[in-house]
């Protein structure tokens, strides 16, 4: 794992790029937070980057991204834990995977969201600048889709 860097914002926060040595925390986060087995289809990714947000040493979200073609990085799934929402976890989660992808060379950031399930995820990126870059019906997941996308 990489040395965690405390976050600005949130006291006690910390959000540390980690790698397959966390996938056990990860897998459990997810299950708590999403309530399923899968985290992402496959974690064999270009630029897979994996971030993990520990309050008080407690690991309490993560959020996890890859290339999706050259200069567009994709975050595919993140989340924190109920009992430790509306704190700003979820926002330094991104502005940190923000910062590291562009850093990267990365010049745009997409994220696909199902605003009516977590509704959470589309405000937070509305207010941080992110646009609506596509709008589709699911039928896997009935239920209609966002992708929303910042340039970087
Ligand atoms: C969405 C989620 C990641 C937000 O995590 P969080 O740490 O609570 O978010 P933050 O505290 O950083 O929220 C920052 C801002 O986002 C918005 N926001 C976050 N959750 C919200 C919600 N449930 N409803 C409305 N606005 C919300 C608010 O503007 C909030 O600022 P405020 O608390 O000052 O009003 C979390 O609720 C979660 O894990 N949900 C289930 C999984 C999920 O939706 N994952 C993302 C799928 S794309």
């Amino acid at each position: 794992m990489a040395t965690p860097h405390p976050s600005a914002t949130v006291h006690g926060l910390a959000i540390q790029e980690v790698d397959d040595s966390a996938l056990p925390v990860i897998h459990r986060l997810n299950q708590s937070i999403f309530d399923e087995e899968r985290v992402i289809n496959s974690f064999n990714r270009k630029g897979l980057l994996m971030l993990m947000a520990s309050l008080q040493d407690r690991p309490v979200g993560f959020k996890i991204g890859y290339e999706k073609q050259p200069s567009v990085f994709y975050s595919a799934k993140g989340g924190v834990l109920p009992e430790a929402r509306r704190q700003g976890i979820a926002r330094a989660l991104l502005e940190e995977m923000l910062v590291v992808v562009e850093a990267q060379g990365y010049r745009r950031f997409v994220f696909d969201t199902f605003p009516n399930k977590h509704p959470g995820m589309t405000i937070l990126a509305l207010s941080m600048g992110f646009s609506l870059a596509r709008a589709d019906y699911n039928h896997t997941y009935q239920d209609y889709r966002l992708q929303l996308a910042k340039e970087l």
